[in-house]
């Protein structure tokens, strides 16, 4: 899959840079070919020689390195690549990316790449937590900037919780998304929309679902592995979102809307979220306060915008191919089969979400297809073959 790929690999520096070397190995294994940059402090924890001899190739150290300049300069380097990766990405790298700094030539090839970039962040948990680092992760997002990892564990200063860098084989499939490989999905871009929406009735409280965003991670991982160039739109899941997609967080579905239509064009939309069809009309600037007298409050509520009959029904511009989901807790095929008329998507997947049906939440799901040529039950099985299974059908309406 990443044979004749070409990375260029930053690494800063972290005591997860240990781990890079490995991965210089790794990928050179799967016939990738890596021109490595450490940064002054990544040569505090591995040296530029054995970076070199790993990747077979020479290693680049610093902008004002006239011998560099001269043999390839920093904008040429950034854009030979097919991919840039930085692995670790420690807190400072990522807040001269998230603002533009050029000061050194690993926050400059960030800079005058013209190629995705990949992030492996690794720090110290509070320096992960901490609201910059949140800000600054925000913003490379939306940037367009690829995120594999933390994860979460025991940390080298002895603390615990997110801030390790991801594991090899976690960093190599975000790779191989990112690279999109040869699948017969390339070049093709696909929104999906994936997880609950919150929408505030006031500071500190909101009105949910139950949805994990399970089945929707599973899609996106699997329109990656496919090739396609995933824009992810996510509310507040319990499941992280896949690797090797582009992730917009979002809470609402007033911004899920927004960031759908700031997405297209696309070639399909896969609507996936379980969207709220009310927000609170009149959300409450401060906390609601209890009455002592026993008076509940009564909530109003206005409509959401329905994001899939929107998409569906564009005049100009619509996705060659949009799917909808439905959940459904009685008569789910008839249900669903009005419900795609209706809204004007080409495909809808039913899914029983009553208690016995157990969709939302669970691992496995079984699910109908239905199009304007009928309905397809698929026998249950886990949401990742649901995913597979769909998938191929979505490559196969393309072909
Ligand atoms: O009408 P209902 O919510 O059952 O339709 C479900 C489908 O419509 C899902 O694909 C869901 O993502 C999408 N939807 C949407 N925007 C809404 C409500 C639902 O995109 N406001």
């Amino acid at each position: 899959m990443l044979a004749n790929r070409h990375i260029l690999l930053v690494i800063a520096g972290g005591i997860a840079a240990f781990k890079s070397l490995d991965l210089i190995r790794r990928l050179r294994e799967r016939g990738a070919s890596v021109t490595p940059v450490l940064t002054r402090a990544a040569e505090e924890f591995v040296t530029p020689l054995s970076a070199s001899a790993l990747a077979a190739n020479r290693v680049y150290r610093d902008l004002f390195d006239l011998t560099d300049e001269a043999e390839m300069g920093h904008i040429e380097l950034s854009r030979a690549a097919d991919l840039v990766v930085v692995a670790p990405a420690t807190a400072d790298l990522m807040a001269k990316a998230a603002q533009g700094h050029a000061d050194d030539l690993a926050s400059t090839l960030l800079m005058a790449t013209d190629k995705r970039v990949l992030l492996a962040p690794a720090m110290n948990v509070r320096m992960w937590e901490h609201p910059a680092t949140q800000r600054n992760v925000a913003t490379l997002r939306k940037d367009g900037t690829l995120i594999a990892g933390p994860e979460n564990g025991p940390m080298a200063c002895g603390e615990f919780g997110p801030g390790r860098m991801a594991e090899v084989p976690q960093i190599l499939e975000a790779i191989e998304g990112a690279l999109g490989g040869t699948g017969p999905l390339t070049g093709k871009h696909v929104v999906v929309t994936s997880g609950p929406t919150h929408e505030p009735i006031d500071p500190v409280r909101y009105i949910a679902n139950r949805s994990s965003g399970a089945q929707g991670a599973a899609i996106g991982a699997a329109l990656a592995a496919q090739g396609a160039d995933v824009t992810f739109v996510t509310g507040p899941a319990e499941v992280a979102p896949p690797h090797g997609v582009k992730v917009v967080p979002i809470e609402t579905a007033q911004e899920m809307h927004e960031a759908v239509f700031d997405a297209l064009p696309a070639d399909v939309g896969v609507f996936a979220a379980a969207v709220a069809d009310w927000r609170v009309a009149h959300g409450s600037e401060q906390k609601i306060k209890k009455d002592h007298r026993g008076n509940a409050p009564t909530l109003a509520f206005a409509e959401n915008p329905d994001i899939l009959a929107a998409v569906s029904q564009m005049t100009e511009g619509r996705p060659r191919l949009v799917i909808g989901f439905a959940a459904e807790t009685e008569d789910v095929v008839t249900q669903a089969t009005a419900k795609r008329v209706r809204k004007g998507c080409d495909w809808i997947v039913a899914n029983d979400v009553s208690r016995a049906g157990g969709a939302m939440g669970g691992a496995d799901n079984s699910v109908t297809v239905i199009d304007a040529e009928g309905a397809e039950p698929w026998p249950r099985m886990p949401k990742t073959e649901v995913a597979a299974k769909l998938v191929a059908r979505i490559a196969g309406a393309l072909a």
